[in-house]
């Protein structure tokens, strides 16, 4: 297994947000040129692919997570000439790029939209889902939009709703229609043809859907879909894909995952995160931190494919806020909570997904007002829950702990006015902070955190047992610590974390200690794990036995 094991499970994954990473020109908005200018960084770090958050031609109402033509580039990201050069200078680094496929919807400006709205029997009418009103008027059914609201608009011109799960220029495609279908599996081995490593598959667990059942997630269709997509596109390519599944029970992945499924090669789900986010009021009322939720449903995951499947980890992305603000400490102990939760991570059985910004210890930003915020999410669900009675402060503070806008800040690359990101008036601020948070500082000390994302990535590579042992967690009910070890054959690698700025003493349980040598660290001078140990604030270890 260890010999013939997909290169995507050896390869250390980088997230980038094409407006929010570097831009060229001076617009205030990154771009791929900008992007090119960075590969260095990323090839330094060890990345073996980077998951590129959409560049394709779009009005942006979602930041490019809106899509108005599949085979072209965004002008303000770029040309499709810029795309090829991105592919071929990434490919001489050996760096895949994985293309961000959303094709759970396009934007109401996509040419098919156009069309589709002039007349009930236009040939491209069926792309999309319609439906007539209630027998009494008013939408069809009361199914709600992911961005508040109801998720059916009313067409005056044609008479009918249609469906968007996401915002009203987000019309859902019809996957029931198998001329939708080949168009999208032309367009994929269109871009395969290019040279994409892959893709990454936005909210790919809709596609499937029945909404007149009020079936949306995990449809019944889902996975005829996406065994024929595999057919048409993937089949005989040695690429990755991952798709992002909201609605991922353990079970489901292993349909997606599983080596006979014949799918994707693995899910990026979230339960890890969820379990986090309020019963009633979701991610917008912030909640105590719990390690002990977090673990229960880390350690579910990783024992659930431990034989079959294969797991994304992640702590972050462009919709979540930024790790170390959420599960380490953004003040005082901000650099070793940070490598804390590199090596609880990395350490696991899975392809670790790097966002943007992550490999320094970025933070969340702490907006003051409403209008500092550019998220069509945020500000939606601002103006519903403000009109609901939630006070303007309240919701501020929601948006400020889990606000998608918090990974949108720009990249923070230098100390000087906008941080290395542009040289002319960002579209969303710079956080103050990038005066001290930056790549040129970090990079400037052999202790800095890019360092130990860089060791971590060559141990994955280096290590079979880091990549394919065996997962098993101890000290479950533990609030501050968390500890599992790996073992494959006659290896193993013990990890024990703290989760807290206190110094925390435990006993080391039976199975976990060794002793040996520590190959990921935050503080110096620990090899061994045994009897009582006493961990310092946020401290982290990782000790291969010997
Ligand atoms: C996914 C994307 C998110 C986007 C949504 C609609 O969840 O990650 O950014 O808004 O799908 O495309």
């Amino acid at each position: 297994m260890t010999d013939h094991a997909p290169w995507w499970q050896a390869a250390t994954a980088y997230q980038i947000y094409p407006r929010s990473f570097c831009d060229s020109d001076g617009d205030g908005i990154g771009d791929i040129p900008g992007i090119i200018s960075k590969l260095d960084h990323l090839a330094d770090l060890g990345i073996g692919f980077v998951w590129l958050s959409p560049v394709y031609a779009s009005p942006m109402a979602d930041n490019g997570y809106d899509i108005s033509d599949y085979r072209d580039i965004a002008p303000e990201f770029g040309t499709l000439a810029d795309m090829d050069r991105l592919i071929a200078e990434a490919k001489a680094r050996g760096i895949g790029i994985v293309m961000d496929l959303v094709v759970n919807h396009s934007s109401d400006e996509h040419e098919w939209f156009r069309q589709a709205r002039e007349s009930r029997d236009n040939p491209y009418r069926d792309y999309y889902v319609w439906r007539d009103p209630a027998p009494g008027g008013g939408a069809p059914n009361d199914l709600q939009s992911n961005f508040g609201g109801p998720a059916w608009s009313y067409d005056e011109r044609t008479g009918q709703y249609y469906l968007h799960l996401f915002d009203r220029k987000q019309p859902d495609l019809n996957w029931q229609n198998p001329e939708l279908r080949r168009a999208i599996y032309d367009m994929m081995n269109w871009w395969l043809d290019r040279g994409v490593a892959g893709f990454r598959m936005d909210v790919i667990d809709l596609i499937g859907k029945d909404p007149d059942a009020g079936i949306i997630a995990d449809g019944p269709d889902l996975h005829p879909f996406l065994r024929e997509m595999h057919d048409a596109t993937l089949k005989g390519r040695d690429v990755v894909t991952v798709g992002e599944a909201w609605s991922a029970t353990t079970e489901g992945a292993l349909k997606y995952s599983g080596r006979e499924a014949g799918e994707l090669s693995m899910v990026f789900q979230f339960a890890h995160i969820v379990q986090g986010w309020d019963e009633k009021h979701g991610k917008w009322k912030p909640k105590p931190f719990d390690l002990v939720g977090l673990k229960r449903v880390l350690t579910e995951w990783q024992v659930a494919l431990a034989q079959d499947g294969w797991n994304s980890l992640f702590w972050s992305n462009h919709d979540l806020p930024r790790a170390v603000s959420k599960y380490g400490d953004d003040g005082r102990f901000r650099v070793v909570s940070a490598k804390m939760l590199a090596t609880v991570l990395h350490m696991m059985k899975g392809t670790p997904y790097i966002y943007q910004g992550e490999e320094i210890g970025m933070t969340n930003i702490r907006f003051t007002d409403i209008s500092q915020f550019r998220d069509i999410e945020t500000l939606n669900f601002h103006r519903i829950q403000t009109a609901a009675g939630v006070t303007p402060g309240d919701f501020l503070a929601g948006a400020n702990s889990n606000g998608r806008d918090n990974a949108r800040t720009p990249m923070q690359w230098d100390a000087s006015d906008q941080a290395g990101f542009t040289t002319g008036e960002p579209w969303i601020e710079v956080n103050p902070n990038h005066a001290t948070i930056n790549v040129a500082a970090d990079r400037a000390d052999p202790d800095g955190i890019i360092a130990h994302y860089r060791e971590l990535a060559g141990l994955r590579r280096a290590l079979p047992v880091m990549r394919h042992g065996d997962y098993t967690p101890y000290l479950e009910d533990h609030p501050k610590l968390m500890a599992y070890a790996r073992r494959l054959d006659d290896a193993q690698i013990s990890v024990l974390a703290n989760f807290t700025g206190e110094t925390v003493s435990a006993d080391v349980p039976e199975g976990l200690a060794v002793s040996g040598r520590a190959i990921s660290a935050n503080y110096p001078g620990r090899d061994a794990l045994k009897g009582t140990v006493e961990l310092r604030p946020y401290e982290a270890v990782a000790i291969l036995a010997e």
